[in-house]
């Protein structure tokens, strides 16, 4: 036996080392870098061609003349592409090179026809504080994507919320450059630990959903820099993705797929990124200028209105017969897209399909769930529901399930819709209702003689009788977002007016709200208690309950400011909004980088509820510490949380900088978020916090050098749990400083 086993290493040694003999490229104890570069080297050039260009949707593609889209394409992708999936890429089976599969999104697989473990959306496990959720989850997802036979996932959004009414806001993750860096970049690096290649997405300014494909968004390099495309640094830096998905937007005049300032310089150059560009769906509007400016791999030819296959080997051929692209940039483009599929371990450990164990991934998810649920409000205790006898349970479907909000990343869930027929039932539907039921999670949670009445609140008198008669009434509001279009910040239907008449009814009303984002809330001051659950994902109805009841203290805190009225908004309107698709229309972002909280700062506005607001059924302090600039001026801040409450809970300590001559410095606000930490805390116990903040964030971006520049002078560090509740200030001194956004110099 043992002797067998032997043989067996041996020989498999053997045949390892003669494989590394002869494709080199499979050698693994050679870098990602050496491999991509043997492996390009041994390709024919329509090998490399076919590596970059993608296609989806066997069907459409049948459809598409033998001369734009070759018989053999067609069967290829036909026998390879799976079915409902987001695309597909050709292999290079001599060489041993894996075909692309590719799946959406952020929150888990998403296809078409399979049922898939849904985390909380991405705006949800930003409200957490806590990256080791966004990774786990990561890690969750991307498992699955393995055992479904996918390699690379179409996850990573990383925009920032500037645009409180953006429809995929609960795709990204808040309104803050380090908050998004730490939670989008975490995600991106589960998902990769598992041998898998994610986006980062959309890249970039692709802050509105209304005439995505067209509008056309204005802003200055520095405002740029000291926002959205600092938080995609950030991403890019705690995750290192293998791709980057390039939007469908134009920014300064240019498409973001043939943006040179985006692609070439800013990431490729500057930043150093190794992978490869990809395109959003439809994104792609030229050969030589997209192929020239940075994109490196258009995808998901035919669908979404494409004028035609601009990456295939004909478009490519004739670019590169004319002079107009090189082979040197062909090379290039097919390099950057093998270097993550050696790097992320895609083709030394395939993925393979398998059976998934969804009890305990939905545990993962419960898990973010309960670690996302941000408490609003809790006027006199109300909660955790203690000694109810009675609880009218009213609206928002909460008897079947919670929302899940639409479009490419609405994974079908385990046990199926849990709510079917809701309007719209096609794309960017169906509306999915996960099957976890709040009202059946209330029933488990709450004592056996707890009784529990349901109203679907569809009459609001009657729910409001229902709610008179009960110790308290629950209402459960919803606000469904999905991509390709924007929601204005109202909740839809009759909610407001049913939340007031239950608030009326009993003054001991708890609000559930299930939304993508910031909403308004014009009944706040009726009722005592609100709870803000998100997306919350598969077991989204137990997270909640477990909430209420007291099973699970709340610890989420907000990752986006929560508007007053419309009237506090940057942009009193969004152009092209609720207006078919394809009208060239153009916004100009004249905040810059004032985004959330600092333009709240700006005008001096009192939100609903400010960025990193968060109630727990505990109370914590935070108290400094020390806050200390090296000769490099990096800065080091300590300090302490503990719990000065009488349950065990999860507090989060924040840290921001602050600087009186803001202006003068060219900061976009007063204050920037440079850190955070979040502590599990027993009542009584206290725990330690060190934090270092990442220069970028006491800098200007001056675009003129090319670099980012601190300013001498005396700065604050505050320490606190929100941006609105800051109590500790202490005080560092900076000198000058010049800090190169080139990556390692
Ligand atoms: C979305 C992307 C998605 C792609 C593939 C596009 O419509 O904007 O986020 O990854 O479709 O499904």
């Amino acid at each position: 036996m043992t002797k067998a086993l032997l043989l067996g290493a041996l020989l498999a040694c053997a045949s390892t080392s003669v494989l590394a003999q002869t494709q080199p490229w499979m050698d693994t104890s050679k870098s990602p870098d050496e491999r991509a570069k043997a492996v390009v080297a041994a390709m024919t050039e329509d090998e490399k061609l076919s590596l970059v260009m993608g296609y989806t949707d066997p069907d459409a593609l049948m459809k598409e003349p033998d001369d734009v889209v070759s018989p053999a394409i067609k069967a290829d992708v036909a026998a390879h592409h799976i079915k409902g999936s987001a695309g597909y890429i050709s292999g290079i089976p001599r060489l041993g090179i894996t075909p692309q599969w590719q799946t959406d999104a952020s929150i888990g697989v998403r296809v078409e026809g399979m049922e898939r473990t849904a985390l909380p959306s991405s705006l949800a496990t930003a409200a957490s504080f806590d990256p080791s959720v966004p990774f786990a989850g990561g890690v969750m997802i991307g498992h699955e994507a393995r055992l479904s036979g996918f390699n690379t996932f179409l996850a990573g959004g990383s925009n920032l919320a500037r645009e409180p009414r953006n429809g995929r806001n609960f795709e990204y993750v808040g309104e803050d450059p380090w908050l998004a860096g730490q939670m989008a970049g975490s995600l991106i690096a589960g998902i990769q630990s598992t041998h898998m290649v994610s986006t980062m997405k959309h890249y970039a300014i692709n802050d509105q959903e209304s005439q995505r494909t067209t509008v056309d968004a204005t802003i200055s390099p520095e405002a740029m820099h000291q926002s959205d495309l600092l938080a995609f640094e950030f991403v890019y830096e705690k995750g290192d993705p293998g791709s980057v998905m390039c939007s469908y937007n134009l920014i300064n005049g240019r498409w973001a797929c043939e943006n040179e300032y985006l692609e070439n310089k800013v990431l490729k150059h500057d930043w150093g990124f190794k992978g490869y560009v990809m395109s959003d769906w439809g994104a792609v509007h030229s050969t030589v200028d997209a192929a020239n400016n940075g994109l490196d791999q258009m995808t998901g030819y035919p669908c979404c209105g494409m004028k035609g296959p601009w990456f295939d080997a004909a478009n490519l051929k004739a670019a590169m017969a004319a002079g107009d692209i090189t082979q040197k940039r062909l090379d290039d483009m097919a390099e950057r897209i093998l270097w993550p599929l050696f790097a992320k371990g895609v083709i030394d450990d395939p993925a393979k399909v398998g059976p998934i164990d969804f009890k305990a991934d939905a545990d993962v998810s419960q898990t973010a769930a309960e670690q996302s649920l941000v408490l609003l409000k809790n006027d006199g205790n109300l909660l955790p529901l203690a000694g109810v006898t009675s609880v009218a349970i009213i609206g928002g479907h909460a008897d079947k399930g919670v929302l899940a909000g639409g479009g490419s990343s609405g994974v079908h869930p385990v046990g199926g819709n849990a709510v079917t027929g809701v309007e719209p039932t096609s794309w960017p539907g169906p509306v999915i209702f996960m099957p976890s039921s709040p009202l059946d999670a209330l029933k488990s949670e709450l004592p056996k003689k707890t009784k529990l009445v349901w109203d679907n609140g569809t009459d609001t008198a009657e729910a409001a009788q229902t709610a008179a008669k009960a110790d308290v009434a629950i209402v459960f509001v919803t606000q469904w977002n999905g991509e390709g279009f924007d929601t204005g910040l109202e909740l839809g239907g009759n909610q407001d007016a049913l939340v007031a008449a239950v608030a009326a009814a009993n003054p001991k009303t708890i609000v559930v709200v299930e939304s993508g984002g910031a909403v308004l809330m014009p009944w706040l001051d009726k009722v005592p208690a609100v709870l803000e659950a998100w997306y919350p994902g598969i077991r989204g109805g137990a997270a909640i309950a477990r909430t209420l009841t007291g099973k699970v203290n709340p610890s989420g805190h907000l990752p986006i400011t929560f508007p007053a009225s419309n009237d506090q908004l940057a942009h009193a309107t969004i152009p092209g909004f609720h207006v078919n698709d394809g009208v060239p229309v153009h916004i100009t972002y004249d905040e810059g980088a004032a985004i959330g909280y600092k333009w709240y700062d700006i005008k001096s506005f009192k939100p609903l509820f400010a960025f990193g607001h968060g109630l727990s059924y505990t109370s914590f302090a935070v108290s400094g510490g020390a806050a200390s600039a090296d000769a490099s001026d990096m800065i080091t801040v300590t300090g302490n949380i503990s719990n000065t409450g009488k349950l065990d809970g999860k507090g989060v300590a924040m840290a921001f900088v602050s600087a009186d001559n803001w202006q003068a410095l060219g900061w976009e606000g007063p204050k920037r978020l440079v850190g955070f930490a979040k502590a599990d805390l027993k009542p009584g116990a206290g725990q330690a916090f060190s934090l270092s903040v990442d220069p970028r964030l006491l800098a200007t971006f001056e675009v003129a050098d090319d670099n980012w520049r601190i300013k001498a002078g005396s700065y604050h560090i505050l320490l606190g749990q929100a941006s609105d509740d800051l109590p500790v200030s202490l005080d560092v001194t900076l000198t000058d400083k010049i800090w190169s956004d080139v990556h390692g110099q």
